[in-house]
């Protein structure tokens, strides 16, 4: 019976899958950056995207590191979160309302990368790796960056015009007339909300 596999050989493993994620990511970075009309969202992705490719040649690095060869896997998870970010760029919405979901779309992907890189830079401070873990701990960190960028452009006035687009009508109109809509009224759709 062959040995059973250790916490090295799953630590390549997911290497090898963030290799292939971060390929995946350059050609989706490219498309949200080209889908965004906010002129701040489109440089966010676009110096995402340029990080990206710096962050393939840095698990070049980490692989040189472990004396391994450099050697991606095919990574489903982030092939099923980019998938989902094409059809929302299919959908016809406004422009306000297609850049909060590009943000969404992003954001689930750096959520993504930064569990890979947490668990990656964990196992590689657990085994030793030094000079892996501080290669990967840097990527992290910009992962952390750019959601925190995508949040706070989200927050910065994107969403709030997206919602005020939403619910116009509700605005103008007295609550409970709805005219032509079969949408909920402001008051009764969110209570919670102020
Ligand atoms: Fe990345
Ligand atoms: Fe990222």
């Amino acid at each position: 019976m062959a040995e059973a596999a250790t916490l090295h050989d799953a630590f390549l493993d997911e290497l090898r899958d963030a290799y292939d994620a971060e390929k995946q990511l350059t050609k989706a970075l490219t498309k949200l950056a080209k889908a965004s009309s906010n002129p701040k969202l489109r440089q966010a992705f676009e110096s995402h995207l340029a990080e990206t490719q710096q962050q393939i040649e840095r698990l070049e690095q980490v692989f040189e590191s472990l004396d391994e060869t450099v050697r991606g896997k095919h990574c489903d998870g982030i092939a099923g979160i980019i998938e989902e970010g094409k059809s929302i760029m299919e959908e016809d919405f406004d422009e306000t309302t297609m850049d909060a979901c590009l943000i969404a779309a992003g954001q689930r992907a750096e959520h993504y990368e930064m569990a890979a890189y947490g668990t990656l830079v964990a196992w590689a401070r657990a085994m030793g790796h030094t000079e892996a873990a501080k290669l990967l701990q840097q990527t992290l960190d910009e992962e952390k960056a750019a959601d925190k960028k995508l949040s706070s452009l989200a927050e910065g006035g994107i969403n709030q015009r997206a919602a005020d687009d939403a619910h116009r009508d509700e605005e103008q109109e007295p609550v409970g007339s709805a005219p032509g809509s079969g949408r909920k009224s402001a008051s009764s759709a969110r209570p919670g909300r102020r």
